[in-house]
């Protein structure tokens, strides 16, 4: 999401005659688009500006944007007085106002909604992979959770406004469409019409466009996972055979005191569902450790459903109480140090079964989209359909190539164009 923010921002400034620096201490602007997901996430954005305002050039405009925005409110400029602008996640359409007038602090973290979508250009020129966001907002209220709170109620784009963006961005470029949404498989909107729209029918919708050749959607709630969304695996090729579906926690105790209401049955009921319209998909899940309360039998149950399950290129993170959120108030916090422990654990179990899962991909043909050069500026990257990073040497690399599985390591694979 904040990576699509920033190339909506990016096209703003370019075409008012900004570029790029490498550098902040070159720029005239310098933004920070934040993430609150995490303490530690906001707590570096408070260091990082810390650093750029001694090191800034005299009368550069400096500010924040996104969910830290919002979470830190005013304060912000207690923080930071060499602040120019505070402007939450949907109220960042607002940057032209800092440009017009820099010596006027501007200040807005209210929840506009929509707005920003239709108020910045499109860029001329879409990356390979395009991320089109279609929903703002979650109305889940897992109680660890300060998304509701920083970017507010969930509210659904008009279908035309996304097939709109996704049709520009096949035109402009675009090979793969990833549609966005905090609860994106939640998607739901109804037009003056009544007729009522689904991610199925975006999926379909976006199908429909030759340059469109693969689709994928993140991040997705697993009751919302309706059986029309599943068959789109079974009939829609483009939609690639990868879904991050985060289960948070293997224990039905933390789970409800999550606010996550399903029972892990009908989880991985809805897994098998999955597996049998598309025998090839692979799962992968976020997850959370030393949730408050949580006792090692709690955590085992974790490491029970992540073996049960095979999740690939999971995400796991240590609760980190936020505020404005239920989570933060509860009895029984967990010592920073058994949330070490247990993520530890977590992590070494999760890297295992990737690695299985890479070591089986050796031999393999797999259709994957180039993401770049690697660090050492000698190798392509490119991304199995698995999101894999695959190592590759080629003069020519073209944007889809059929990529021959040659070797495996914990991180990425190696592969031959064939
Ligand atoms: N502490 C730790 N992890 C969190 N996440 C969300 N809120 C918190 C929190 N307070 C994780 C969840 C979510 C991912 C985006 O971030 O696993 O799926
Ligand atoms: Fe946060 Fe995701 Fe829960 Fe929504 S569904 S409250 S974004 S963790």
């Amino acid at each position: 999401m904040n990576v699509y923010d920033g190339q909506r921002i990016a096209a703003m400034l370019r075409e008012r005659g900004y570029a790029q620096t490498d550098t902040y201490t070159d720029a005239d602007i310098i933004i920070l688009n934040t993430c609150a997901v995490r303490a530690k996430a906001t707590d570096k954005v408070f260091s990082a500006l810390g650093r750029i305002r001694t090191e800034k050039k005299p009368g550069a405009i400096m500010g924040i944007i996104g969910c830290v925005a919002r979470e830190s409110g005013t304060d912000a400029f207690r923080r930071v007085p060499e602040l120019n602008f505070v402007l939450g996640p949907q109220s960042y359409h607002k940057l032209p106002e800092i440009l017009e007038n820099p010596d006027v602090r501007l200040f807005n973290i209210d929840l506009g909604g929509l707005e920003k979508f239709d108020e910045l250009p499109m860029p001329n020129t879409s990356p390979a992979l395009a991320y089109i966001p279609i929903q703002e907002g979650c109305n889940h209220c897992c109680t660890y959770c300060i998304v509701p709170y920083t970017r507010g109620r969930e509210i659904s784009r008009p279908f035309n406004d996304v097939i709109r963006d996704v049709t520009h961005a096949a035109n402009t470029g675009a090979t793969e469409i990833c549609f966005l949404g905090q609860n994106v498989n939640g998607y739901k909107y109804t037009d003056i019409d009544g007729t009522t729209y689904r991610l199925s029918d975006l999926i379909r919708a976006a199908a429909k466009l030759d340059a469109v050749q693969r689709i994928r959607f993140t991040s997705s709630y697993p009751t919302e996972m309706t059986d029309d969304l599943i068959d789109m695996f079974r009939t829609e090729v483009k939609l690639l055979p990868f879904l991050n579906m985060p289960i948070q926690s293997g224990s039905q105790n933390v789970l409800t005191r999550m606010n996550r209401p399903y029972t892990l049955d009908l989880y991985i009921d809805i897994v098998d569902k999955l597996r049998s319209a598309r025998p090839d998909i692979q799962i992968s899940s976020d997850f959370i450790v030393g949730f408050p309360g949580e006792t090692d039998a709690d955590f085992e149950q974790t490491l029970e459903i992540a073996r049960h399950i095979r999740y690939i290129n999971s995400f796991s993170f240590k609760y980190s109480p936020r505020p404005h959120t239920a989570a933060a108030l509860m009895p029984d916090q967990i010592p920073e140090k058994i949330k070490s422990q247990r993520l530890y654990i977590l992590d070494k179990l999760l890297n295992d079964i990737q690695r299985e899962f890479n070591d089986a991909c050796i031999g393999q043909d797999m259709v994957c989209m180039l993401d770049g050069r690697d660090k050492t500026g000698h190798h392509w990257v490119y991304r199995t359909p698995y999101m894999q990073p695959c190592i590759v040497d080629t003069e020519t690399a073209p944007t889809l190539a059929q990529i021959h599985v040659t070797d495996a390591n914990k991180a990425s694979l190696r592969g031959k164009i064939i």
